[in-house]
């Protein structure tokens, strides 16, 4: 398997200092920005939008963004995203049209594409596009919310995806995204995951290299 990868979610970030934040996660090893977009009609929660990821490339972040969609329709933001230097598109495949479409539109412009699900969407709608994809995000709580508990059926899940993907040869990242912690990291990435979304678990705390660092070694056991 290929390196595991450490995405905050900024979902939990202080956003009145949100430039500040990330370069912070940054130094303290994070990978990539994870970046949670809810639009009050997909999901009851309303975040931020493709503005504030240009925002954080103007102030000079070059880290990967990761912009998972929880919104719906997805094909009209998509453009608006590629034009504000997201370099990973995920959206949920139910809120979709055309979710073919909706992969190729991000492809199209050379960013990397996935499809996220949710703990009770079915894993059917990977049959035919899983030569499109470069990223699977399982989520482990229902979408909406930082701080839930992780919902442990979904390491059967992560299992299956992970079958699914090495049985492909292709490669693909499986990401998961919902109460990950310092605890349970290491057993979400024995059932198959090697890119962990954690918001309230880093961002709670007042040293987040600490975390970042317990999660590493969790994840080197
Ligand atoms: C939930 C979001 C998550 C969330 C994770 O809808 O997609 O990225 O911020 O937060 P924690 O790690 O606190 O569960
Ligand atoms: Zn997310």
């Amino acid at each position: 398997m290929r390196p595991f990868l450490i995405a905050p979610s900024i979902l939990s970030a202080d956003f009145a200092r949100l430039g500040e934040e990330v370069e912070n996660v940054l130094n303290a090893g994070a990978d990539v920005v994870h970046f949670d977009v809810m639009d009050n009609h997909y999901v009851p929660n309303l975040t931020i939008g493709p503005m504030v990821c240009k925002a954080l490339r103007d102030h000079g972040i070059t880290a990967d963004i990761d912009v998972h969609l929880m919104v719906k329709p997805v094909d009209r933001i998509i453009p608006d995203f590629i034009d504000a230097g997201a370099s990973i598109i995920t959206f949920h495949p139910e809120a979709s049209e055309h979710i073919d479409r909706s992969l190729q539109l991000i492809k199209n412009a050379g960013c990397k594409a996935g499809l996220v699900f949710n703990p009770a969407t079915p894993l059917h709608y990977l049959d035919h596009v899983l030569d499109k994809l470069d990223v699977i995000l399982l989520m482990s709580v229902n979408p909406g919310f930082g701080g839930q508990s992780f919902i442990p059926g979904t390491l059967d899940k992560l299992r299956e995806v992970r079958r699914r993907i090495d049985e492909s040869g292709r490669d693909i990242r499986l990401e998961i995204d919902g109460g990950v912690k310092v605890d349970n990291i290491a057993e979400i990435a024995a059932a198959g995951a090697d890119m962990f979304v954690a918001g309230s678990a880093i961002f709670t705390q007042p040293d987040y290299k600490v975390v970042i660092d317990e999660m590493r070694e969790e994840l080197a056991k």
